[in-house]
């Protein structure tokens, strides 16, 4: 595949700088995100402290944590030698790099009621806080939307937890999706040309370092799926003998395939239905797939004859508006996020079929880049040249050059304040356990010459 060209310099027209609201948005988005993750643990102690999973924490164990990330970086500033609302000793339990998921049902946690007083003490603390932050500052009120992502992307962990969760379901079938239309599964050209890449500050001032800085990238012309790869492609790549076909896999992707026994997406059952959240249902065949591994996302696409898009793809064509020569903040436009332009949000508790996001495709008509799925991307986790480190500089840089791909676009799991065009996703290529599916993307033919693309 022909390599992008990437430069420092800036193209004359950036996005509108805007800050997405003050002291009073950032504590209306705190109790959503409070809401959620209250009513993901309004479920009995043994649901709460069970080890669902070895890939995932006990509940109870999100619970204090986001408590205590909310304590650290809030109330003392992210000092973490200051005296915190709770003792050195716990305090340490809920130290994310200190005790791998696996070990955290082991350790001598706080029960469900201490959790959530802990939770309470802290909030009413901070929203104290926040009536002395200067409402217009968008700096000082960055570590509150940081904060307010890390709950929301733990909201999201919890939902994983609950999938992974055997036994009757616990969280009803979720919220009514609108229905999908009747949508060309083609592929959509976006042609040759420079685009801006990431954000800066002034634009999306909640974005994170990983994001930052905007730069100018051009890219040779390439296709991209309309819209995401659908259950009922996946089932015909099952019923094709994809699993069985080393052809189709990378030599590391085959040889997790035979060690862990892969056949069909996680929680498929075989027979045509899966369990989602407890139930047992029927795949729906127009939602996009999900709850396969990188691997199996690579395996499907070199069967279809395509690949995965790269991640500079993927947000040219969700972003870049060609006729205007800037980027979008979000594929629809600059408008903010509403329910009947993009499945977020965690409510539905499923995929909404393809087609059913007309407004909210991009410039280039691709459709459902936001929610759904996270879209497994070719590339693996780098920084943007000129990357510099935010105040919790631990988030991106140690994730750096490892064992990583990129996913994009957030899930129907992510909060909306949690997930933008420009937001980066890494994990393991094996991971599946994630809300992941993909879309695909095919080379043009002549792209890497000059004269090349449309
Ligand atoms: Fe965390």
């Amino acid at each position: 595949m022909p390599e992008p060209r990437t430069t420092r310099t800036t193209l004359t027209t950036t996005s509108p700088a805007e800050v997405p609201g003050g002291r009073e948005a950032a504590a209306r988005a705190l109790d959503e995100a409070r809401r959620r993750t209250l009513v993901l643990t309004d479920v009995d102690e043994p649901e709460l402290t069970a080890q669902h999973s070895p890939l995932m924490s006990p509940l109870v164990w999100d619970l204090a944590h986001i408590g205590q990330q909310e304590d650290l970086w809030l109330l003392r500033g992210g000092d973490s030698a200051a005296q915190g609302l709770l003792s050195c000793r716990v305090e340490q339990l809920y130290d994310a790099f200190e005790h791998p998921r696996a070990s955290r049902v082991s350790l001598p946690l706080l029960g469900p009621a201490e959790a959530r007083r802990y939770l309470a003490d802290v909030r009413s603390r901070v929203v104290g806080g926040l009536e002395r932050v200067p409402d217009d500052s968008a700096k000082a009120l960055f570590p509150t939307h940081m904060v307010l992502q890390h709950e929301q992307q733990h909201v999201e962990t919890m939902l994983a937890t609950h999938q992974l969760r055997d036994g009757a379901p616990l969280l009803g079938a979720g919220t009514p999706l609108p229905p999908g239309r009747d949508v060309p599964h083609d592929a959509v050209l976006v042609p040759a040309g420079p685009f801006e890449l990431g954000v800066d500050g002034h634009a999306e001032p909640w974005s994170l370092d990983n994001e930052r800085p905007a730069h100018v990238v051009d890219l040779p012309a390439f296709r991209i799926g309309r819209v995401p790869v659908t259950n009922a492609e996946w089932q015909r790549f099952v019923d094709a003998g994809g699993y069985a076909e080393p052809r189709w896999w990378s030599a590391r992707g085959w040889a997790h395939r035979q060690e862990a026994g892969l056949e069909r997406p996680l929680f498929w059952a075989g027979d045509g239905s899966r369990r989602r959240f407890g139930h047992h249902e029927e795949l729906v065949p127009d939602e996009p797939v999900q709850h396969v591994s990188f691997f199996e996302a690579e395996a499907y696409a070199a069967w279809a004859g395509a690949r995965l898009p790269t991640e500079q793809e993927w947000e040219k064509a969700c972003t870049w508006d060609p006729a205007l020569g800037r980027r979008r903040r979000w594929p629809w436009g600059d408008s903010a996020w509403t329910r009947e332009l993009a499945n977020l949000g965690g409510e539905a508790l499923r995929p909404a079929p393809v087609g059913a996001y007309p407004g909210g495709a991009s410039a280039y008509g691709v459709e459902q880049l936001m929610g759904e799925v996270w879209e497994w991307t070719s590339s693996s986790f780098e920084p943007w040249p000129g990357f510099e480190p935010m105040l919790y500089a631990q988030y991106s840089a140690p994730f750096f050059g490892g064992d990583y791909r990129v996913l994009r676009g957030g899930s129907w799991a992510v909060g909306e304040g949690a997930v933008r065009p420009s937001f980066r996703n890494w994990d393991h290529p094996v991971r599946r356990q994630i809300f992941t599916g993909l879309r695909l993307a095919w080379d043009v033919e002549g792209a890497d010459r000059p004269e090349g693309g449309a």
